[in-house]
């Protein structure tokens, strides 16, 4: 599915910090969205995904409306959030989050808990470890099985390389690899440009609550200096 965000606008109270958001996703796509701390990266897809209101602008998903719209709307309409942070419940076991993402996504879209733990056989593996025992890619890799089983045609995945050793983000990167074959949109937030690099088809960068800067992954890569001033890295 194609997402067009166009002007969006959003923040908390008195503070506004989306200031007019264009960026489009396209159809089985996968988009890297960079920058640096606090920029409002985590705001936007908040926002898209209906857990922060905006305030203007558009929000379009195969051109339907989703601005304004509640957060379980925005997910029946095919979106769903893997968070910053993984929000992993510490004393339910593996097979207890997916039992319970299932029946929130009520037998939607094509990914069942067997599928899953195809894609994630590791998940499989400590199926009942409570969640507080997982390692933090064990973590990730559960997180995005859940946001899977609301039966998403695209996903929203805010830094899942953060605070993960280089062959766990590699791990991830395959996974997200594989969930493009099988026609999953994404739009990656990420600080690691490694992964960004690994799966983007194509980049953005966020300075201070707009998109500042898009081009292909491969002419990101070839230009250190815009890295470098956008970012802060090279
Ligand atoms: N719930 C909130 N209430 C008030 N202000 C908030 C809230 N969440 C974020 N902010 C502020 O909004 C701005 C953007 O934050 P946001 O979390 O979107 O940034 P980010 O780009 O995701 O950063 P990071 O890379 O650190 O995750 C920051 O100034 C932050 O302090
Ligand atoms: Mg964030």
């Amino acid at each position: 599915m194609t997402l067009q965000i166009s002007g969006l606008t959003s923040g908390y109270g008195r503070s506004s910090v989306l200031q007019g958001v264009d960026l489009d996703v396209p159809d089985g796509r996968v988009l890297g969205l960079l920058g640096r701390n606090g920029v409002g990266k985590t705001t936007l897809i908040h926002t898209v995904m209906g857990l922060v209101r905006p305030t203007g602008g558009s929000i379009t998903l195969d051109g339907e409306e989703l601005a304004g719209r509640r957060s379980d709307q925005v997910a029946r309409a095919g979106l769903a959030l893997v968070p910053q942070g993984r929000r992993i419940w510490p004393n339910l076991d593996v097979t207890e989050h997916l039992d319970l993402a299932s029946r929130r996504g009520g037998g939607a879209g094509i990914w069942t808990v067997p599928k899953i733990l195809e894609l994630l056989p590791r998940l499989g593996e400590r199926r009942n470890h409570l969640g507080g025992q997982l390692s933090g890619g064990e973590q990730q890799m559960l997180a995005i099985a859940r946001a899977l089983l609301t039966g998403p045609r695209m996903l929203l995945m805010d830094e899942p390389s953060d605070g993960l050793a280089p062959t766990i983000v590699d791990q991830i990167g395959g996974v997200i690899g594989t969930l493009k074959e099988q026609g999953v949109t994404v739009l990656l937030v990420e600080q690691d440009l490694h992964l960004a690099f690994l799966v983007a088809d194509k980049i953005a960068v966020m300075v201070k609550g707009q998109i500042a800067h898009r081009c292909s992954t491969a002419d990101f890569r070839a230009d250190e200096p815009t890295a470098r001033r956008l970012l802060g890295v090279a």
